[in-house]
């Protein structure tokens, strides 16, 4: 039984009542985007209809309503992660922005020559590329953990990559490819114990589950707006506030700006000291119309939802002859998100994504943006992957395997 009324929540979602190629859109690509409630989109025509004007900069009533709306979303971001403030969170783009911000500002300067950074081996390229740069700029060395069984962190090798002494260690919560939830805690800790700082990427976790970064203790978090509801281009660095305070940031100019003369210049307190020039304020707002839309269905509830379309989905992909599973399987299915990846014997991944495209039905296609794990560890060129969030239902992943026997026909699979 699910925990959600999944009917009443698509009527908060107008793009689910759209047909795409003459069909119902059924989409199951949120690991990518979301899609946006209502309550989102009018937050940010609301914003652009009735008070748009700059942050921080107007003392007259509608700039005073935009500050107030842009900070109050961080406050509810802060609350969502249980961060001890507001001041703890950087709006930046997105999650590929906001681990260029801590690479750039906080490890620059304290990676030298020689130092390891450790990352695993299901990374993003987000999480991959800013510390490759970074490791080349500085003669530095990128360790990556190895993976168990193509699906989990070896905590053997992971540990023994420790061992190396990394000054940082950055590694996914949940594969966007695998659907893999890491132990985050655990993986912290270790790392602390080796004196690592520890940044989490919670692109793939923070939309779908609680995340406590009291609990975890990591010392940052990245993680983006448009995949759990909100507008694109606004996204989220976290960082421990004692850590923020001691960063100089790397992107000056207006707003991080408290004042300067022709030979210096001093911050503006946390965390507008790393939002220069004026931000993405109908962003901020929306992102805070989702999270609150989040909060009211409830994380826990989300979460439960996310597992029973998982466990129902690798049942029934399973019983499909010719597929094969990437990730945890059934057996592991707590310890995974809602992103399934697949292959097809005979199928190149595109064509699958097309001829379930011509179904209205909407997955992704190709490497996830994770080269080094879908070439090097899953050996793939690509794979595809269905993703799911809160407003699908068990009869659209019916849908979607019923597709892919279309695709065995189109592609005279077994003919
Ligand atoms: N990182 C996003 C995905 O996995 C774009 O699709």
């Amino acid at each position: 039984m699910t925990s959600i009324d999944v009917d009443k929540i698509r009527m908060d979602f107008p793009i689910l009542s759209t047909k795409q190629n003459g069909k119902p859109l059924v989409y199951l690509d949120s690991a990518s985007t979301s899609q946006k409630p209502l309550s989102v989109i009018e937050a940010v025509g609301d914003y652009y209809r009735t008070y748009n004007s700059n942050i921080h900069r107007g003392i007259y009533k509608i700039s005073v309503k935009s500050t107030e709306a842009y900070q109050r979303s961080k406050e509810l971001a802060a609350k969502l992660i249980n961060a001890d403030s507001y001041e703890d969170m950087i709006y930046c783009r997105n999650t590929t922005d906001a681990i260029n911000i801590a690479a750039l500002s906080y490890a620059e300067p304290l990676i030298e020559k020689g130092d390891h950074i450790l990352i695993t081996e299901m990374e993003h390229h987000s999480n991959i590329v800013p510390w490759m740069m970074l490791a080349r700029r500085k003669g530095a060395i990128l360790d990556h953990s190895r993976l168990l069984d193509k699906s989990f962190v070896d905590m053997e090798d992971f540990r023994a990559k420790l061992e190396l002494k990394p000054k940082m260690v950055a590694f996914t919560h949940a594969s966007n490819v695998l659907g893999t939830i890491n132990d985050a805690k655990s993986m912290t800790k270790m790392a602390h114990e080796y004196g690592a700082t520890v940044l989490l990427d919670g692109a793939q976790s923070v939309p779908h589950m609680k995340v406590d970064v009291k609990s975890i203790d990591c010392d940052f978090l990245a993680f983006s707006s448009h995949k759990m509801l909100g507008p694109s281009g606004i996204g989220i660095l976290y960082g421990k506030g004692d850590l923020l305070e001691k960063i100089t940031p790397a992107i000056v100019g207006s707003d991080m700006i408290r004042s300067v003369t022709f030979e210096s210049a001093e911050w503006n307190e946390l965390p507008w000291k790393f939002e220069s020039g004026t931000p993405n304020i109908e962003g901020g707002i929306g992102f805070g119309a989702a999270i609150e839309y989040l909060e009211g269905i409830g994380m826990d509830s989300i979460r439960n939802h996310d597992l029973e379309l998982t466990g129902y989905a690798l049942k029934r992909l399973s019983e499909v002859d010719g597929i094969r599973l990437y990730g945890p399987g059934e057996k592991d299915l707590s310890k995974r998100v809602g992103a399934i990846s697949f292959g097809m014997e005979g199928a190149h991944p595109h064509d699958i994504a097309t001829v379930l495209d011509s179904e209205g039905i909407a997955v992704r296609a190709g490497h996830h943006c994770a080269m080094p794990l879908v070439n090097s560890v899953l050996k793939q060129p690509a794979v595809t992957r269905m993703s799911f969030y809160l407003y699908n239902k068990k009869e659209e992943i019916d849908l979607a395997v019923d597709a892919l026997e279309k695709v065995k026909k189109v592609l005279r699979i077994g003919a």
